[in-house]
């Protein structure tokens, strides 16, 4: 344990990639045990009561425990991994690791504190809007263990940017914020852009985070569903982001893609958004729709009640536009890869497929927090099992 405590929190010494990594099993026995009980008893337990008061639960747990400076410190002792091969600096922002909390999860930026103990590189809040939503109605959360996947039917559940962000006292991590256009009925196309842009410019007044999404393909947004639709579209993206650069945005933002538009739609939307310079980035992808994707089991999916599907049904989707991405413009965009990520060897396919970093949800939800860190370390393990020194050397390799 104590040796496992060592290699842990040690930052590394940097005379050569991969010294002093290998001391402990891999992974780690601290995290092996955590993720050994959560997956045999914890996740049992929490899967018996119904999603969303675990997950509300869950947020209040870890905002309590992000204000306690030794648990964060204990916690970051048994499960976070640091190496200097999985740091890079992108796009003026320092990526401590490759591994990211997608936005959804942390909607109202309640576990800014504890996510870098926990082991994440960086994390997105939100998706946040102008006006605060209270969510759809609920059930917002489901659960389909067999198909590994969790339906999402929040519609952007958040307090509002700016309650949102004067509540944050510091980041450690990398912070970025989420932001779509308010869910609620709109007389135009043009009022739920303005509404959008409205939401950035509430965000314009704070300092304390360092990138922004462009969220351009959330599913569920049961109030604006037709609106919605033309935001993915050439002419919609092209309205907002005409709007949006009239803000003069400093800080990087990237647009989350949606998942499941062809390589042509896809291409079309990557075009329209090239000559906007303060567009740094593309995220892929956003959640499923189609329910007849073969990863779903077919009980769990006739069951499932309205919503969008995050987990392995986003999977080979979202690699394959990453892969068609990378040919077409990676020299233009940082990539950014996301859908089903639940081990380091899933990880490791984005990177290879032109992520140069990535971000995940599901995976963590079911296979434990500790899976952040596990994921790190395994991952320098592919890395020089294929004779990579850092991942930029791996990123689009097999594109
Ligand atoms: C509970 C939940 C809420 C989500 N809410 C948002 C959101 O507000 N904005 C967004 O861009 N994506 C949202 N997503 C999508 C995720 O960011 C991610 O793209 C998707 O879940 C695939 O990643 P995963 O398989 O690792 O979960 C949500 C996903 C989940 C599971």
């Amino acid at each position: 344990m104590l040796s496992y405590l060592y290699i842990a929190g040690s930052s590394n010494g940097r005379t050569s990639p991969f010294e002093g990594e290998y001391l402990g099993s891999n992974p780690g026995p601290a995290a092996m045990f955590s993720g050994f009980l959560y997956r045999n008893i914890v996740k049992e337990v929490l899967f018996l009561f119904p999603a969303d008061s675990v997950h509300e639960a869950f947020l209040k747990f870890g905002k309590k425990l992000g204000n306690l400076g030794f648990f964060k410190t204990l916690i970051a002792k048994l499960w976070r991994y640091d190496n200097f091969i999985l740091e890079q600096n992108l796009v003026g922002l320092t990526f401590k690791n490759p591994i990211g909390l997608s936005a959804g999860f942390d909607y109202d930026a309640d576990l800014v504190e504890i996510l870098p103990s926990i082991g994440f590189g960086f994390n997105t809040a939100g998706t946040l809007t102008h006006e605060a939503y209270e969510g759809n109605s609920p059930p917002m959360l489901g659960r389909l263990p067999k198909s590994k996947s969790l339906l999402v039917n929040k519609g952007f559940k958040n307090k509002g940017v700016t309650k949102v962000l004067s509540t944050i006292r510091s980041n450690t991590n990398l912070l970025g914020i989420s932001i779509g256009a308010t869910n609620k009925p709109y007389s135009s196309f043009e009022d739920m852009v303005e509404n959008l842009v409205s939401g950035f410019r509430d965000a314009e007044n704070f300092n304390n985070f360092n990138y922004y999404e462009l969220n351009i393909s959330c599913p569920n947004l049961l109030n604006i569903q037709n609106l919605n639709n033309k935001l993915d579209s050439h002419s919609g993206l092209k309205q907002v982001l005409t709007s949006l650069e009239k803000l003069n945005i400093k800080r990087p933002v990237f647009i989350k893609m949606p998942l499941e538009k062809s390589e042509t739609e896809t291409k079309e939307l990557i075009e329209t958004a090239s000559p906007f310079s303060f567009i740094k980035g593309l995220i892929f992808a956003n959640l499923a729709k189609d329910r007849k994707n073969p990863t779903f089991n077919t009980e769990e999916i006739k069951k499932a009640g309205k919503g969008g599907f995050s987990g392995k049904p986003t999977e080979e989707k979202s690699n394959q536009l990453l892969r068609f991405a990378y040919k077409l413009c990676h020299d233009r965009f940082l990539l950014i890869g996301v859908g089903g990520i639940f081990t380091a060897e899933d990880a490791y396919r984005k990177i290879l497929s032109g992520a140069s970093v990535v971000q995940l949800i599901t995976g963590m939800i079911f296979m434990g927090p500790q899976q952040v860190g596990v994921i790190n370390k395994d991952l320098v393990t592919l890395l020089k099992r294929d004779g990579y020194n850092s991942i930029k050397e791996a990123v689009g390799a097999k594109a």
